[in-house]
């Protein structure tokens, strides 16, 4: 049996899953993919560091080029993350002749026009199902057997730390700070959870899902993003009462104006197949044109379900190698639409005020609210819920509207002064 010889750049929590997948399947891998799949050398700059697998230690190396310049390699997988030098050493080994398999939503959503067109000129397989929503298949999926669709919308629940966090608030009443440690402990949440938790992860994941669905390059700094740092318990009740979740959704929409496209915290009602999306698990829900309503669901977090991916990708490409097969060089990302990109479009919004308790404040919001031409479709005030006497909070939602709008009838809001403050508005899925 032909032996395929890889080389894996990093081995955290990605790379020590991938070896670990590795390990547990390889007789089965060998069996069903005709291969034997050897990972020959690790790039490992810590080598004092306690690793969750047993690796012997000839295998490790801190020099990247000593696995990128070694010509019994022919497939390197990145597994290390954060933007440079993770693009370089892809570069490099994609010059260098080698296929890449990575799992690196940060460098593709920047870097992937130019490592795509370098996969192609040089002939080789550039891989990364493992980028977007960890062990689900989504890309090679969504690439592949529905190519005869054109996407009108997708909707995902794109990181496990915050998914995890927002159940555990949700049925817990569980504290924030609490379930962060919780999620990190179990090795979802990046080393710095700040990408996490501000939505900057899902941005990345989003910009490369509507390259591949719509054919735009979006960076993800274009993506107007809302993390979850600013959700309060008592927005979690309020939404549970009028029959929604909250999860943090990316989301992007074709209209007849142009692309809309956002990350940010929604009210999706309790009967949407992605409000039972829990834990650490992530989610993508497209809408073709052809094929309808499809969801995709599976761990989008943790060093297996993200290692399973990147070795998925792995043994493809190492079949194509031993059966002598053609690569398929193809561009998975697209950037050539001529849509306009919009960014936020329009949609339903939650909002919580607190507004002073006097006679006809409320009036005066709903009628700020009606000269914008806004629609309010429900409405909810309870003296008790404050523990101020003199304001209350006030609780509505909207019909569709801009964001923008919306914004400009909030100022006007706050500054007549008949809110004291706005303190939270998110976006409501309705279908
Ligand atoms: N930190 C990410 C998450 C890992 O929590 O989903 C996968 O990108």
């Amino acid at each position: 049996m032909k032996t395929i010889k890889v080389g894996l750049l990093g081995i955290g929590n990605v790379g020590s899953g991938t070896y670990l997948a590795l390990e547990m399947n390889c007789a089965a891998i060998e069996k069903s993919a005709g291969v034997h799949v050897e990972i020959a050398k690790i790039l490992n700059r810590r080598p004092e560091a306690k690793r969750a697998v047993d690796v012997p230690r000839e295998k490790y190396t801190a020099d990247p080029y000593e696995i990128i310049n070694d010509p019994e390699i022919q497939i390197i997988a990145e597994v290390m993350g954060g933007i440079e030098p993770a693009t370089t050493y892809m570069a490099d080994a994609l010059k260098a002749g080698k296929h890449v398999v990575t799992a690196n939503k940060a460098a593709l959503a920047v870097n992937g026009k130019q490592l795509q067109q370098l996969a192609m000129d040089n002939h080789v397989m550039l891989r990364f199902e493992a980028s977007v929503g960890g062990g689900i298949p989504i890309i090679n999926a969504v690439a592949d057997p529905l190519v005869s669709n054109q996407y009108d919308e997708v909707l995902g629940i794109l990181n496990g730390t915050t998914n995890y966090i927002l159940t555990k608030m949700t049925e817990n009443g569980a504290d924030y700070a609490d379930v962060l440690r919780d999620a990190q402990a179990k090795g979802f949440a990046e080393a710095d959870p700040t990408g996490d938790v501000e939505g900057i992860d899902v941005a990345n994941k989003l910009s490369i899902l509507i390259s591949l669905l719509f054919g735009k390059r979006i960076l993800p700094q274009d993506i107007p993003t809302t993390g979850i740092t600013s959700i309060s318990g008592i927005d979690i009740s309020y939404a549970t009462e009028f029959g929604y979740k909250i999860k943090l959704i990316a989301h992007a929409q074709r209209t007849p104006e142009g692309l809309t496209y956002s990350v940010e915290p929604t009210l999706l009602p309790v009967s949407h197949p992605m409000a039972a999306v829990s834990n650490e698990f992530n989610a993508v829900f497209v809408r073709g044109n052809a094929v309808d309503e499809l969801m995709f669901y599976g761990k989008g977090a943790g060093p297996l379900p993200t290692g399973s991916a990147v070795l998925g990708d792995i043994i493809d490409i190492a079949n194509c190698i031993a059966k002598g097969a053609a690569f398929d060089v193809q561009p998975l990302l697209h950037y050539d639409s001529k849509m306009p990109s919009l960014g936020e479009g329009s949609a339903q919004y939650y909002m919580r005020m607190t507004a002073i308790d006097r006679p006809g404040i409320l009036g005066h919001i709903a009628s700020t609210f009606a000269k914008h031409d806004i629609g309010l479709q429900s409405v909810m005030q309870r003296a008790g819920d404050n523990d101020r006497k003199t304001s209350v909070p006030l609780i509505f939602i909207c019909y569709t509207t801009e964001r923008r709008i919306l914004n400009e009838a909030l100022n006007e809001i706050r500054a007549d002064g008949y809110a004291t403050s706005i303190d939270a508005v998110m976006r409501v899925q309705d279908r």
